[in-house]
């Protein structure tokens, strides 16, 4: 059976998209971030006369939120693309004329990648350590593993993975692969496992998931898609249009806030979160992997700013 599927926060950001449009407003949105197609599912049920254009950079999940989102066939258009790179060229490459008004990221993998997509990112699994999302993701975990010189692979582990283990881990890293290079994600965890001392393991969670994480993040770079990717859209929104964006990792919620913030400081967007919002003690006890979520929400209010770059769409400014 299909383990249940959690979309984080959807009742916080649904009721922020129904404080800023109206229930039969023709709203269109853009889930960049589709999934498993929860949030999507969310928006076109609560808006009947809403439409979403669904992307993913992983090709199997946008299939998957596709095939959820089958009832809604004609109100959804998909497209497989990384969400740093949609501006409105490539929305008029698929018929779509008009700016989305409700923008959405809910950053990271899905609970499908951890445990079916045989892709290397569960710890127990003896599966090929790729980790890529998509192809144009770089070289795989593997790679990383085996070929990146110490600094980087240090830079790696203690800056996007905060692991305190790092030089051990490198170390050890390095004198094994010159004779077993690494080739599966249960090795990698096992090896961890045996360096850090069972005293220092995490509570609740295994001692190899900073690193997983950091090589994650390094394979698929997604903080700085992460950074291109809110600028680009909150180019693109409409005005009088809200963009979500909840991430799980305090580099990826960082970047947000600080861009956020510095758009929230020009004339031309407001900030409606000062804080980010947390979810639930309630889904946090049904949903554990919600714990770390962090939700932030900008609207643009009036025309970007030149810096920006150009607008593509037509807009009416707003008196
Ligand atoms: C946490 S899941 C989204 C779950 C979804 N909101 C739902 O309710 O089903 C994150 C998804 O974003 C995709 N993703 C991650 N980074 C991306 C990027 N830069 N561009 C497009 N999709 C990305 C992943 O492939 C994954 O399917």
């Amino acid at each position: 059976m299909e383990p249940v599927h959690y979309s984080v926060q959807g009742n916080d950001i649904l009721r922020i998209f129904r404080e800023n449009f109206s229930k039969d407003d023709p709203v269109l949105f853009l889930d960049g971030t589709a999934g498993e197609g929860g949030h999507s599912f969310l928006f076109l049920n609560e808006f009947p006369r809403s439409k979403v254009i669904l992307c993913d950079r992983d090709p199997v999940m946008l299939q998957r939120a596709c095939a959820r989102l089958a009832r809604f066939q004609d109100r959804v258009i998909p497209i497989e693309t990384n969400f740093s790179k949609i501006n409105a060229d490539l929305l008029n490459e698929h018929g779509i004329a008009e700016a989305p008004q409700g923008i959405l990221l809910d950053l990271g993998i899905s609970t499908f990648h951890l445990f079916h997509s045989g892709r290397g990112f569960s710890f127990r699994e003896a599966e090929p350590l790729d980790m890529r999302l998509s192809e144009d993701g770089g070289p795989s975990a593997a790679e990383v593993l085996n070929l990146y010189p110490k600094d980087r692979l240090l830079h790696i582990f203690y800056t996007y993975g905060e692991e305190r283990w790092s030089k051990k881990i490198v170390e050890t890293i390095l004198e094994r692969r010159k004779k077993n290079p690494f080739s599966t994600a249960s090795d990698l965890a096992d090896l961890i496992s045996k360096i850090i001392p069972r005293k220092f393991w995490p509570p609740g969670r295994h001692p190899a998931t900073r690193i997983f994480q950091a090589l994650r993040i390094e394979v698929n770079q997604e903080l700085a898609h992460v950074e291109t990717g809110v600028n680009t859209l909150l180019e693109l929104l409409r005005i009088g249009g809200v963009m979500q964006v909840i991430s799980f990792h305090s580099l990826e919620d960082r970047i947000v806030k600080n861009l956020f913030r510095d758009y929230a400081k020009q004339n031309g967007f407001e900030l409606l979160t000062k804080k980010p919002i947390l979810p639930s003690e309630e889904e946090t006890t049904e949903n554990p992997a919600s714990r770390s979520a962090k939700l932030r929400v900008l609207r643009k209010t009036k025309s970007v700013d030149k810096k920006y770059g150009k607008r593509e769409f037509e807009e009416e400014e707003e008196e």
